[in-house]
């Protein structure tokens, strides 16, 4: 069994890795044994990451994933240190707050600008890595790539349009490129998404939380909307991420997998 969930000699890379949820899964690949290289665009969290994982099994790589010469040159650091790239976790990503709409917000008005640079960040953010890690993965006998999508691009949730619908696109891709890979390459490159439900982390705490740790009426209706009554932690979404990268998953491919608390699973009713 062990075995099965093992990542011993493997290599992962987790761009957003120095980020809340990122972090937390750059940390359970390492525990199953891979060596991961972390990517963001700032070196100070990647390197908290690389701290908890110990420096042999992490590696910082400073790049951004909507710049695809930094990508090419992160790949090529990881290569020269490990010489393979077995895992993608494409973790960066969140809202941009000019692309959300408040209540009683101009629901005609939205910032078309806005719109773009969320829909960049979390669909072109996920597109451009696997373009540029892809071809490393399918050279290897067991690659796979583990997109991050959301509740939202399911549910509707308020506020968030372009968010939601840019994680709506991030499934679409994620089982179109699975349907495809696996017709090439077959087992060798499978991808997959984990959408997580609702976890406090720095972009949504203001949103969630008062200054005292109490609850916002949105922080609230989330939790009595979950059927677990709780926010989820960050290293709930380990046992998933190693699944999905592992040999465990070996029959697995184009599925998103809600990792929320049951909050999918619910009319509210
Ligand atoms: N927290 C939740 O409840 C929740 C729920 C559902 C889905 N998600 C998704 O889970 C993922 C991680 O979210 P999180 O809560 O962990 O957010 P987070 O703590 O803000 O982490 C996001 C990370 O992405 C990196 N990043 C942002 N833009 C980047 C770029 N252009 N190039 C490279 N790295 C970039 C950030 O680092 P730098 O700014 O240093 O580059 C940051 O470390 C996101 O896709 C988010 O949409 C989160």
């Amino acid at each position: 069994m062990t075995d099965l969930f093992s990542l011993d000699d493997r290599v992962a890379v987790v761009t957003g890795g120095g980020g809340a949820l990122g972090g937390a899964m750059a940390r359970g690949l390492a525990m199953a044994g891979a060596n991961v290289a972390v990517i963001g665009r700032t070196p100070g969290t990647l390197q908290r990451t690389v701290e908890a994982m110990g420096a042999d099994a992490g590696m910082a790589v400073v790049a951004d994933v909507l710049d695809e010469s930094s990508l090419a040159a992160a790949r090529d650091a990881v290569q020269a240190r490990w010489g393979r790239i077995d895992v993608l976790v494409n973790a960066a990503g969140g809202n941009v707050p000019e692309a959300v709409v408040p209540p009683g917000g101009d629901v005609f008005g939205i910032s078309r600008e806005a719109f773009r640079r969320v829909f960049d960040l979390n669909l072109l953010g996920t597109v451009l890595p696997v373009q540029v890690f892809g071809p490393s993965l399918a050279s290897g006998a067991e690659g796979s790539v583990v997109n991050v999508s959301s509740m939202a691009a399911d549910r509707a949730i308020t506020r968030v349009p372009g968010y939601s619908a840019a994680k709506g696109a991030v499934d679409t891709y994620t089982r179109w490129l699975a349907v495809e890979l696996a017709r090439r390459f077959g087992t060798a490159l499978r991808v997959n998404a984990v959408a997580p439900g609702f976890f406090i982390g720095d972009q949504n705490r203001r949103l969630l939380t008062h200054e005292d740790g109490s609850l916002t009426e949105r922080g609230e209706s989330i939790v009595r909307l979950t059927p677990l009554g709780r926010f989820g932690e960050a290293e709930e979404l380990i046992g998933t991420v190693v699944w999905l990268a592992s040999r465990a998953s070996r029959f697995v491919t184009g599925i998103v997998v809600p990792v929320d608390g049951g909050f999918s699973a619910w009319s509210g009713v």
